[in-house]
């Protein structure tokens, strides 16, 4: 009977919680912001994205302009008229990249645009994404003019993130190994950064945390970054692209609150 309450008062308490969320929540529509790092890359925050359709944390999707003329798309926003205008400015699309088990969730519409793209993951996704047809695993190993451009680092986690850095241009990319909020104007997601205490330091999220069950393995593949020409870093979520001191302060991020 004592186990039945509880049960009844956490589904009461959910659902609440779930109500007051959905009356939170700001539910303007915000435009993609473009920025060009160089000629050869750009990169789109898609600001209204809304982690678990509820904390709105936006995210990023990068495209790079390859040495052969076509591009690659790293972590895939949704499909707009105006990201292709620019996307396709760079080039066409020859490879998309999914960088974890958590940023797979616009990828249909871009492998439906350019079919002939090669999609590239990590193994463990296409278990969860059956209806997606993968060319590549970070874990088998990928094609040569990849390596030639880029280094890739899988970081051990449950969400299997792989870190890319484009050699060329010092840049290196990333998911949700960091985040980096400066604050929100949404109630809800305020109140989720005060709680957490992630606002305004680069942080590994410490809700994250769990999902790193071998940490040491996960600080080992962090020190392989160590002779890499980092300059900049672009994160899926945060405010701003890091370029001051920014591999210190990725590194930083990750390692003094991964322990
Ligand atoms: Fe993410």
């Amino acid at each position: 009977m004592q186990r039945r309450r509880i049960y009844y008062f956490i589904c009461l308490s959910t659902l609440i919680a779930s109500i007051i969320a959905i009356l939170l929540k700001s539910e303007e529509k915000m435009e993609v912001v473009y920025s060009k790092l160089s000629d050869k890359v750009f990169v789109f925050h898609y600001p209204s994205f809304r982690f678990l359709d509820l904390l709105r944390i936006g995210t990023r999707m990068s495209v790079i302009a390859l040495k052969d003329g076509g591009t690659l798309i790293y972590s895939p926003i949704p499909i707009s008229e105006s990201v292709l205008t620019q996307v396709e400015h760079l080039g066409p699309p020859r490879y998309i990249v999914c960088p974890n088990q958590f940023h797979h969730l616009f990828v249909e519409e871009w492998v439906a645009r350019y079919p002939q793209a090669k999609l590239i993951g990590p193994k463990e996704l296409s278990k969860k994404r059956k209806d997606l047809n993968f060319n590549y695993f970070f874990e088998e190993g990928l094609p040569a003019d990849l390596i030639d451009e880029f280094r890739f680092q899988t970081i051990k986690s449950s969400f299997h993130e792989t870190l890319m850095l484009y050699k060329e241009g010092k840049i290196l990319f990333s998911s949700d190994v960091v985040e980096f909020f400066k604050g929100s104007d949404d109630i809800l997601t305020k109140v989720y950064f005060k709680a957490t205490g992630i606002e305004n330091r680069a942080i590994c999220n410490p809700l994250f945390k769990f999902m790193y069950p071998d940490i040491e393995s996960a600080r080992l593949q962090l020190t392989n970054l160590d002779g890499w020409e980092i300059e900049t870093v672009v994160i899926a979520h945060g405010d701003e692209i890091l370029v001051m001191e920014a591999k210190k302060t990725f590194l930083d991020g990750i390692l003094n609150n991964l322990k």
